[in-house]
């Protein structure tokens, strides 16, 4: 997964989460939601909040201007023939957020900790790999899709539950004529590599660890990764290479695994003294072209994070800038033009903690169901969450957690009252919904 988590484990508490959300979602919405004007029925594995909710329609990255539209000019703009796509819903059904694309039933990704559903049978899709069999299915062999994507994560300057994903894709005839165009395109890409200030950390195409699928011939694959890897090594030039003409831009690739790619790989970028996770990529698994009708062909994928790329080239300081509508933030970008943003001022935060006992018959609150719960009450006026301290009590066996959230506004001063305001609705909402014993 490109957006890293902190919080990783998987926790089952299935029945907070249900009673949590069934009560927040009927008495808002009753038994339905409406969304993008239609309306879906709800049931026990609702999770979607109306802070999450109201992010659908707002299509940041096609807003002119907007430095993710920006970015994905950018990039639609380097592969000039390509498709270019970006008004895909992002209802999906699990089948096709996962199993469409090979993941295992039981991969963690699919539970309602770490995703938004609107029912049992459709979500948000949680990337944008989840269009690739409807868009191969179309006979399309050379496209981009950017959209909207949703994960339940934690909450900090570089994490929110939504973000936005480019994915690309470039499909080749499996034959002489098909590879003689890899090569030949192989042989351009280098060249232009070649002159270019660039130094790039490589590792084998193919390997016993990263292999060639059964059904492919390994030559063929081997040209097809480093046609992958060429192609996006001349992305992030163009993406990256552009300010300090004297320091090269350190690339470097790590094997990885995805369900619906092998050879895999992930890309990261050495800026400002680290080295920093962009993309994950590979040789598109055969079984995605078979269900998408594709036949004699071979080819690659890639999914980037636009927000964790434009905080870089933008020098954007935290993530819940690309939400603002305040026009500090808004008109210092130009359409089509990468600029440093100037910070306009930074508010002072306001720590307040939580400390509860569980409720002794359940699993504990999970980290991503305390932080939804946060961001439905205060929504962008919470800066991060940390949980400070969790333990159990030797004697009584009772588990306790402690959270620390620091609310700030990236617009104005926060008074007092305000957030003492906010703190006791996130408390009443946690004793109320999630039956926990405030200590
Ligand atoms: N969908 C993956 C994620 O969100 C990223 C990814 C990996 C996309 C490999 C791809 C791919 O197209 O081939 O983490």
């Amino acid at each position: 997964m490109i957006q890293p988590r902190v919080f990783s484990a998987i926790q089952s508490c299935r029945y907070a989460y249900r009673s949590f959300f069934s009560s927040a979602i009927t008495s808002k919405y009753g038994h339905t939601l409406e969304i993008l004007g239609d309306q879906y029925p709800t049931d026990e594995i609702t999770n979607v909040t109306p802070a999450i909710l109201s992010k659908i329609p707002l299509r940041v990255h096609t807003q002119v201007g907007h430095p993710l539209s920006t970015l994905r000019s950018i990039i639609e703009s380097h592969y000039p023939d390509f498709s270019h796509l970006s008004s895909f819903s992002p209802l999906v059904t699990p089948f096709k957020n996962f199993d469409e694309l090979s993941f295992p039933k039981d991969h963690p990704g699919r539970s309602v900790t770490d995703s938004y559903y609107i029912n049992k049978n459709l979500m948000l899709r949680t990337h944008t790999s989840a269009h690739e069999v409807e868009v191969f299915s179309k006979g399309e062999d050379r496209w981009l899709l950017t959209a909207d994507v949703y994960r339940r994560d934690e909450i900090d300057g570089s994490h929110y539950p939504v973000f936005h994903q480019m994915e690309g894709a470039r499909l080749y005839s499996a034959d002489a004529s098909g590879m003689k165009e890899v090569e030949e395109d192989n042989e351009r890409l280098s060249r232009h590599l070649e002159t270019s200030n660039i130094v790039i950390e490589d590792i084998p195409h193919i390997s016993p660890t990263n292999p060639v699928q059964q059904t492919h011939d390994p030559r063929h694959s081997e040209l097809v990764a480093k046609n992958l890897k060429l192609s996006l090594n001349g992305l992030l030039l163009r993406l990256f290479g552009g300010s300090n003409s004297e320091e090269p831009l350190r690339v470097r690739w790590i094997e990885a695994y995805f369900p619906f790619t092998s050879p895999s790989f992930e890309v990261e970028v050495f800026f400002r003294g680290k080295w920093l996770e962009i993309l994950g990529c590979g040789v598109v698994i055969q079984s995605t072209l078979d269900t998408s009708n594709v036949q004699g062909k071979i080819g690659w994928a890639f999914g980037l994070g636009l927000e964790r790329i434009a905080m870089i080239l933008y020098s954007i300081p935290d993530i819940r800038l690309f939400w603002s509508t305040d026009t500090r933030f808004l008109s210092q970008f130009k359409a089509g033009e990468i600029t440093t943003f100037k910070p306009y001022s930074k508010f002072p935060s306001c720590f307040k903690d939580v400390s509860f006992w569980n409720p002794q018959d359940s699993a504990p609150l999970h980290d991503n169901d305390f932080c939804d719960l946060v961001r439905d009450v205060a929504g962008d006026l919470v800066e991060d969450v940390k949980m400070i301290d969790s333990f159990v009590h030797p004697k009584t066996n009772r588990s306790s957690s402690c959270y620390r959230i620091n609310y700030r506004s990236m617009e104005r001063s926060l008074s007092n009252e305000e957030v003492n305001g906010l703190q006791k609705n996130v408390v009443s909402r946690l004793t109320d919904v999630f039956r926990v014993e405030i200590r």
